[in-house]
């Protein structure tokens, strides 16, 4: 048996890496926004960008430098490929704004190239490949935006060689307020300013937290998460980074928000809400931006348990 003959297209969606307080290790879906990959077979061996369009700066074309173009590496050679695939990116998350832009065109690579295999594989070898792509971004690899990007909804992932993810339910009628101030924030600089080390009792504010936060999600207790959606190791680095994000975050809480924190690596500022709370919030966040002279793009999204999937083939 044969794979497809004609070129498959993926979609990933955009995501909301760390979701706060879990750094590296949870992450959620912005439907609103993301990446599309077309993957088609070659005769000859190997990967090849054929173009990348969307994106204001030339990304590079060479596999190896690209994270879409490097996840195809890494699944061609694990799996001995006899075809060749050529794959068209096009980027719909805007480049260094914290959004998970580099795993959505990841994931939408391995998603779209796997229909084009005779034995597709499951979304956890997936992940693996996708993972290989990311680390060409940011310079280590973490799977808070692959994750949620290839299974949707918000997911956490435990362990990086064998990693285990699970969807963590959310609370019905909640909604992620997004806004991106139009300045860019490369993640290998957002890493390479964190500290090395943290003090004890901030580790145990942090653990609290996370175990506050996902448990108020499985209980569908608004009150436990808005009291746990705090990131005391992480944001207080990174917000440095972001200007105007003290009075951002202020805006988002004085306007009945759960939490707010930086998106991934920024500069987007991520804020949860009930549904009805959610426009004011929004107009608050992009007023403090514009004080801080920056305009914005931004977005409300449900949180979507659709992830990466074929849209076109
Ligand atoms: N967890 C990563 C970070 C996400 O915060 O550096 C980057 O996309």
């Amino acid at each position: 048996m044969s794979g497809p003959a004609q070129p498959v297209t993926a979609f990933a969606p955009a995501t909301v890496g760390n979701v706060g307080i879990g750094f590296d290790i949870l992450g959620h879906t912005v439907s609103a926004v993301g990446d599309k990959v077309t993957a088609r077979r070659t005769e000859s061996p190997g990967v090849r960008i054929a173009s990348i369009t969307g994106s204001p700066a030339a990304l590079p074309l060479e596999p190896e430098k690209n994270t879409a173009g490097m996840a195809l590496v890494s699944m061609s050679r694990a799996l001995s490929l006899p075809f060749g695939i050529e794959i068209e990116i096009q980027k719909g998350i805007p480049l260094g704004s914290g959004l998970g832009g580099s795993a959505a065109s990841a994931v939408a690579a391995v998603v779209a190239a796997n229909a084009l295999l005779d034995e597709p594989l499951d979304k956890l070898s997936l992940l693996k490949f996708a993972m290989q792509g990311e680390a060409v971004a940011s310079g280590s690899v973490h799977v808070d935006n692959i994750a949620p990007s290839l299974f949707g909804g918000l997911v956490l992932t435990v362990g990086i060689d064998h990693p285990r993810t699970k969807q963590i339910p959310v609370p019905p009628g909640i909604r992620c307020v997004l806004v991106h101030p139009h300045m860019f924030l490369s993640t290998r600089e957002a890493r390479r300013i964190l500290k090395k080390s943290i003090d004890l009792s901030d580790l145990v504010w942090q653990t609290a937290n996370l175990a506050g936060f996902l448990s108020g999600c499985y209980s569908n207790d608004l009150d436990m998460i808005r009291d746990a959606f705090e990131d005391v190791i992480i944001e207080p680095q990174r917000s440095q980074l972001i200007p105007g994000f003290k009075a951002v975050k202020q805006a988002a809480m004085v306007n009945r928000a759960l939490g707010c924190s930086i998106s991934g690596a920024g500069p987007t500022v991520f804020a949860w809400c009930e549904e009805a709370y959610a426009q004011g919030i929004r107009a608050a966040m992009v007023e403090a931006f514009s004080d801080h002279n920056l305009a914005c793009d931004h977005w409300i999204s449900a949180i979507d348990e659709q992830g990466a999937r074929i849209v076109d083939a």
